[in-house]
């Protein structure tokens, strides 16, 4: 009868951790599916915590919760957790899947040019990548490509099976125009041109499966947005601001032109929002700052984040290491995190806006 009292049980074990919710989609940790392989042997109980994105900020403390409840049950001898993560696609089934192997597609774009949009791509795309994400980053300006010089890559990719290889460098996969045309040559194609480029970058790119699959946009509201909607199921666009009145007044446009294009907005990074100096560490708001915090309030779409105006920024950019990579652990490289970490929160909420929530495995 002793034995009987103290057994464990799975629902014992389900309904304590059914007090642990996700911060994020706001429903406890056994509704969304997260627990899965709960096998219980005696007193000992073993459990996979399987989230939405490996760049979960509470991942750890979830991990210690979830130890804390089922050690306190009784009859619990050894608690064993798991911490694991599975993006889940946009529209939440694979066969929804536009592209084969990529989970979600988002696109970072801006109203003004020159705002950032590259820098603040390939950063978050390669921090995404540090926290164990798969990652690629397509470069959609096919008129201007810049992502070869940002990330230092000189090597073509090569072409099996007609498809195109990616370039692998910092992490990810990499695909631009810039790879095709090596020189200064401008790219003048026009908009059929355009259209056929995205499709290809889109569809004959050996990307493999990729949990995120970022679009770094070229500036303004035209024919490459168009394209991409047209195309592919888009998880939502990132919209980047500097703080001044002339770059929001754009950035309220592109946030428009996706809601008209029923685009989800994953929300706003504002950059170069604040200079601090490295000498006397006084901090100067040189185009002003929060104007992007508020321009998002205003439009009720998600802040992602404000990101300091930094010579090792640019250095970064001008010299094929981004900030991510040459100074990893540095304060800079940290806000990138903390901003990769919000967008992979938003791209995991809004994929559970829908109603197919996946079942318990066990
Ligand atoms: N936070 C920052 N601190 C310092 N320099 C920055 C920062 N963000 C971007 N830059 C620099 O500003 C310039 C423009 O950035 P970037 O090319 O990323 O902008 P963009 O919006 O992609 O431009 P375009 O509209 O032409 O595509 C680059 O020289 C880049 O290194
Ligand atoms: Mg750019």
């Amino acid at each position: 009868m002793e034995d009987q009292s103290t057994q464990v049980t799975e629902s014992a074990v389900l309904n304590a951790l059914k007090t642990i919710t996700d911060p994020d989609l706001h429903r406890d940790i056994v509704t969304l599916g997260f627990v899965q392989e709960l096998k219980i042997c005696g007193g000992q109980v073993a459990f996979k915590i399987v989230l939405t994105t490996p760049a979960c900020p509470v991942r750890d403390k979830m991990r210690d919760e979830a130890k804390a409840v089922v050690s306190a049950l009784p009859g619990v001898t050894q608690v064993n957790v798991q911490m694991d993560a599975k993006v889940v696609a946009t529209q939440g089934i694979p066969e929804k899947r536009a592209i084969a192997g990529i989970s979600n597609i988002l696109v970072v774009g801006s109203g003004k040019g020159g705002v950032g949009k590259s820098t603040v791509a390939a950063n978050l795309a390669i921090s995404l990548a540090k926290m164990g994400a798969r990652v690629g980053l397509m470069d959609g300006d096919i008129y201007g490509p810049n992502i070869p010089l940002m990330l230092g890559i000189t090597e073509q990719p090569i072409v099996q099976n007609e498809r195109v290889v990616p370039v692998i460098k910092h992490g990810l996969k990499v695909i631009s125009m810039g790879f095709f045309n090596r020189g200064d040559t401008p790219v003048i194609w026009r908009g059929p041109m355009l259209h056929s480029a995205i499709q290809q970058f889109l569809n004959q790119v050996s990307w493999g499966e990729l949990d995120y699959l970022m679009v770094d946009l070229p500036p303004g509201t035209g024919d490459v947005q168009l394209t991409l909607v047209q195309s592919v199921p888009l998880t939502g666009a990132v919209v980047v601001s500097t703080p001044q009145d002339v770059a929001l007044q754009d950035a309220r446009k592109a946030i428009m032109m996706f809601k008209q294009m029923k685009v989800d907005i994953l929300g706003v990074v504002e950059n170069m929002s604040y200079f601090l100096c490295p000498q006397c560490h006084h901090r100067s708001d040189i185009f002003s700052h929060g104007g992007a915090r508020k321009a998002s309030e205003k439009f009720d779409v998600p802040f992602l984040g404000e990101i300091p105006l930094d010579v090792s920024i640019r250095e970064g950019g001008d010299t094929g290491l981004p900030i991510t990579i040459a100074q990893p652990e540095s304060d800079l490289s940290k806000v990138f995190t903390r901003v990769a970490e919000q967008l992979a929160a938003q791209i995991s909420i809004s994929n559970f806006k829908q109603p197919s929530v996946p079942a318990v495995v066990m």
